[in-house]
């Protein structure tokens, strides 16, 4: 009779975990600005440390404390003949503790995916950070990083109209420096971003080919994303988000809800039956009582009707022997 017990005092608690993993499961989460988008390391290794390390290290944490106050920073550190040149550059919409986050994030990631490498480079949706040692600040550089393109927009020429006049926006220039630009028409979107460390003729040559590239290499794609090594340019139609980063992120959205609802279900059916089964077991308290009860008045009722029968018997045995 203890172990039944013991289970049902079990049972409220599970059931308190289960809600409470549903509940952290329903939190979004920041998938937005730590997307992973690419990362690339130099070939060659320092040695663990060396000096440079030191110096990699430094222009590391230099990075992560700067994003905290700025979208944008450079930092050279060289100590002995070590030059360790830095920067990060955090897209132009994001809160200043949101790109503390991601640039901390992308170092992070960065520690991992480029261990020992005397330089690389990582682009998150929300952040890039890049180190090396030989210099690249200042330095445009307008090589594709990444290109993807989706879908084809349904044979709707409106719809390449629109999106033609979308990334024309974007490119459009009236000679005042926008690293950032967002331009929208309907339900088309689109996002450029420069790394700070151009000029601003070079941050609008760069953009400008973005954009050409996106036009001519994804023609009627549903979404674009181009990213230059010192700026990119993406656009998306209908709230579709423009990457495999985004749809597998999307789709971990969907899982984490799905669970969440299947957890809460669970969690319900649970409820029921400790509901139930406390139920039972009071009924059958109150059964055994009645049980009880019913039993003690028939037993008493029984007796009278016996201890009657009985005397009437003996008064019968009394008149007979009359
Ligand atoms: C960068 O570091 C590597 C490895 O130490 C070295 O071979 C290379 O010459 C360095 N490049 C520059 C530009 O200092
Ligand atoms: C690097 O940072 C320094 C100091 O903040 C700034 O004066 C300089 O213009 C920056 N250089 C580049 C290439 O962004």
């Amino acid at each position: 009779m203890a172990l039944p017990t013991k289970k049902a005092s079990f049972f409220p608690f599970l059931l308190l975990l289960l809600v409470t993993i549903s509940i952290f499961l329903v939190t979004p989460s920041n998938s937005a600005t730590d997307t992973f988008v690419f990362g690339g390391c130099s070939q060659l290794k320092f040695i663990s440390g060396s000096p440079y390390e030191y110096n990699v290290n430094s222009i590391l944490t230099s990075l992560v404390n700067s994003a905290m106050f700025t979208s944008y920073n450079n930092f050279t550190i060289s100590a002995s003949q070590d030059t360790v040149y830095g920067l990060f550059q955090c897209r132009g919409d994001l809160e200043n503790g949101d790109c503390g986050r991601c640039v901390a994030k992308a170092v992070s990631q960065l520690g991992t995916l480029c261990l020992d490498s005397t330089g690389g480079g990582l682009q998150l949706e929300g952040c890039f950070v890049k180190y090396d040692n030989a210099t690249f600040l200042g330095v445009e550089d307008k090589s594709v990083v990444v290109k993807r393109c989706g879908p084809l927009i349904s044979t709707d020429s409106d719809a390449l109209a629109r999106r033609d006049t979308v990334l024309d926006f974007l490119g459009a220039s009236d000679g005042t420096y926008k690293p950032f630009r967002v331009a929208e028409s309907g339900d088309l979107r689109g996002v450029a971003q420069c790394v700070g460390d151009l000029s601003p003729t070079e941050c609008q040559d760069c953009l400008s080919e973005a954009i050409g590239r996106l036009k001519t290499d994804c023609g009627a794609s549903k979404w674009g994303d181009m990213y230059l090594a010192k700026c990119y340019a993406r656009y998306s139609q209908g709230g579709d988000h423009s990457h495999g980063g985004d749809d597998t992120d999307n789709d971990d959205d969907e899982i984490a809800k799905t669970l969440a609802i299947l957890i809460g279900l669970i969690a319900g059916i649970a409820l029921i039956i400790v509901f139930v089964s406390a139920l039972s077991k009071a009924c059958e308290k109150i059964a055994r009582w009645l049980n009880k009860l019913i039993f003690a008045y028939i037993l008493s009722g029984l007796k009278k009707v016996l201890i009657e029968k009985m005397f009437m018997q003996t008064n019968v045995c009394k008149e007979d022997e009359h």
